[in-house]
Parts: structure tokens; sequence; C-alpha cells
């Protein structure tokens, strides 16, 4: 796992990502299961990965599955394994994920998908701590630390009924939520210099962006989060013939992206205009240009910006709870680091 600092398993500086790590570590060392939530590609399996790798289970199995990758009647022995015989097909024994990560740990990604009646199942093998193979008569106790993860909303789920209640709580004793890149593009700087370097590795090339296309990568919406990010770096350094590259080389849903979002132009609207309301938009602007600039470094952007470290810090706090109370504009949200 790579990071930018020693304290960190991953890239990112938002403060909303210096919580996840500290809670990361926090929970790592006990056996509390941890229920990870998150937009596609915000990184969920990285976390699991990280509250394994730092708990006393590190040296023993991570067991990665994707619920919804196996087909229903499968999924069953893939968890529990099964008995020679226990239905047809099952030519011989088979040892599943439980007990393959017994001492260490185990990842349910995709958990959402998981049927209703092996829900009941898993709840049984967490309260009581051994699995029944398909088929066996006898129970055998696994030591194994869940970790789950899904991309859906399990409380609506829950609410529907596709998710059951008691499984729902069972597992997310710790919740951790990953905020989309939106939420924080602060780290997008950090992140294209963090995959720079490991692609340029990757493909012997030398490759860097040019600072417009930075804006570009800044204030786009990122629907495929830190993956896609980490895609169109790749894209760019395996397509660029130059060593800098410029706006024109990023892919066009890319470049249009700042034209159709919306940038303030107050006007006078039914013949009024909220001064303090406009005015905080184009401060936004600036500040977010000044970050960028100073490739997020905080200190540094205040210099741009002429303020005091401090102001800066308070404006971007100020946003941020700003941004809190309306839960749906995530956007252009940097932060004080
Ligand atoms: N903060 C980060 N720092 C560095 N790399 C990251 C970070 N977050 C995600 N990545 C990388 O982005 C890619 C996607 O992350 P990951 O597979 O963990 O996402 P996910 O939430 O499990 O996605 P999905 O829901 O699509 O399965 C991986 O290559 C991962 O290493
Ligand atoms: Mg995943």
């Amino acid at each position: 796992m790579q990071s930018t600092s020693s304290s960190s398993f991953f890239v990112g500086e938002h403060l909303l990502m210096q919580k996840i790590n500290a809670m990361v570590r926090r929970v790592a060392t006990t056996d509390a299961t941890v229920l990870i939530t998150g937009e596609s590609g915000t990184g969920k399996e990285l976390v699991a990965r990280a509250v394994h790798t730092y708990s006393p289970r590190a040296s023993c199995p991570f067991v990665a599955v994707n619920c919804a990758a196996i087909p229903e009647e499968l999924l069953e022995s893939e968890l529990f394994g099964h008995v020679r015989g226990a239905f047809t097909g099952a030519l011989a024994a088979r040892v599943g994920m439980f007990q393959l990560a017994d001492g260490g740990s185990l990842f349910l990604d995709e958990i959402g998908e998981m049927s209703v009646s092996l829900q009941v199942k898993l709840l049984r093998v967490l309260q009581d701590r051994e699995v029944r193979r398909v088929g066996a008569d006898q129970p055998v106790s696994v030591n194994v630390r869940v970790i789950a993860a899904t991309n859906k909303d399990l409380a609506a789920e829950v609410e529907k009924g596709a998710f059951r209640e008691d499984l729902f709580y069972r597992l997310q004793v710790i919740p951790i939520h990953l905020p989309p890149l939106r939420a924080r593009r602060s780290d997008i700087p950090l992140l294209v210099q963090h995959f720079l370097g490991k692609l340029n590795l990757k493909y012997g090339r030398t490759i860097e962006l040019a600072p417009e296309t930075m804006v570009y990568l800044w204030e786009y919406d990122w629907p495929g989060n830190v993956r896609e990010l980490e895609n169109l770096v790749e894209r760019v350094i395996v397509l660029s013939d130059d060593d800098v590259v410029v706006p024109d080389e990023l892919p066009s849903y890319v470049r249009s992206f700042i034209s159709e979002k919306k940038l303030p132009n107050p006007t006078l609207s039914n013949g009024e205009l909220d001064l303090q309301q406009a005015v905080e938009q184009f401060e936004n602007r600036l500040i977010d240009e000044a970050l960028r600039h100073a490739n997020s470094n905080i200190t540094a952007a205040a210099r741009i910006l002429k303020v005091n470290r401090t102001t800066l810090i308070a404006k971007l706090r100020r946003r941020r709870s700003a941004a809190t109370l309306l839960p749906r504009e995530d956007s252009g949200d940097p932060q004080a680091g």
C-alpha cells in the first residue's frame, strides 16, 4: 500500500480521509465487524485490506469474496464449504472461505447482493462463530474477523425488506463511510501525483500534467471516483506523445464538463441579487484555484491569496459545515489540511 505520509495507508489529506485513517487504525486492534460503504471506486477494498493489515491478524489470511459475482446457489458452499455428495456436482468435499480465512479476516464484498436466505445463515455464523458445511451434520468453529462492504444504501434495503435488519445491525458495529471524490477535491492533485508516479514507473515514462490540465481534473465530478481517476492517468500516460499532457489530450467528456458546469455568474434575477451569496461563490472559486495551484497545500494557497493560513482554514471549515447542512451539495469542498 502506498502512502503520502508514513501515518497513512492511502493517499488523501482531506479531513474526512484523516478521520477514516484514524478510525481504521483504531478498529484494526479489535475484532469488531466493520461495514464499509461508499460509491463505486472510493476505496472500500483498500480500507478493508488496511483494517486487516493493521490488525493482529495480519499474518493470517485476508480472504475476499465478491457476493455479487457468485451465483446464489454456489455462494453458500463457497462461504461455508460442502461435504462430498452434498449436491449434484459436489464430487469432492470443499473447504469454505470462512475456514480458509481462519485466524484472519474475511472480506464480504457487495454484501447487499446476498440473498435473504443466506443472510440468515451468515447471521448465525457471526453469532455462533461456527460454520456448518453444506451437507454436514456438525458445525466447526472458526475464528474470523468479518469486514463487509457495499455501495448500496443498506438501511434503505432494510426498509424495503431486501436486507435483514438483524444482520444489518450485526454487520455495522463499526460503520465506515467513504466519501465520493467530488466531496474531497483537494485530494485530486495528490492522487494524480501518486498515480503518475506509479504508472510512469510501470510504463517507463516521465509524463506530467500541464497546470491547465489539472484544472479540468479538479472540476470534473468523477462518478467512478478514485478508480476512474487512476484509469484516466493510465490512459494519458499510454496515449500521450509528449511529456506534458495538455487539456486537449483529455477525454472529451472531461473537457466538456467545465463548460457544462454552472459557473457562478451572478446576475439580477427578478431585479434582485443575493450579494453575500454571490460574493461567497466567487470567493470559493478563487480559493479552489489557489488550492489547485498550491497542490492542495493550505499554507501555500494562503500565501497566493495573501491571507493568513488560519483565515483560509476558517473559510474552508465554514464551507464544509455549509456542505454538511446540505448533504446533496457535496461538490467542490476542499478542506483544511
Ligand atoms: N485513497 C486512495 N489512495 C490510493 N489509491 C486509492 C485510494 N482509494 C482508492 N484507490 C485505488 O482506486 C482503486 C479502486 O479502489 P477500491 O477497489 O478499493 O474501490 P471500491 O470502493 O472497492 O470500488 P467498487 O465499489 O467498484 O468495488 C484501487 O486501485 C485502489 O487502490
Ligand atoms: Mg470493491
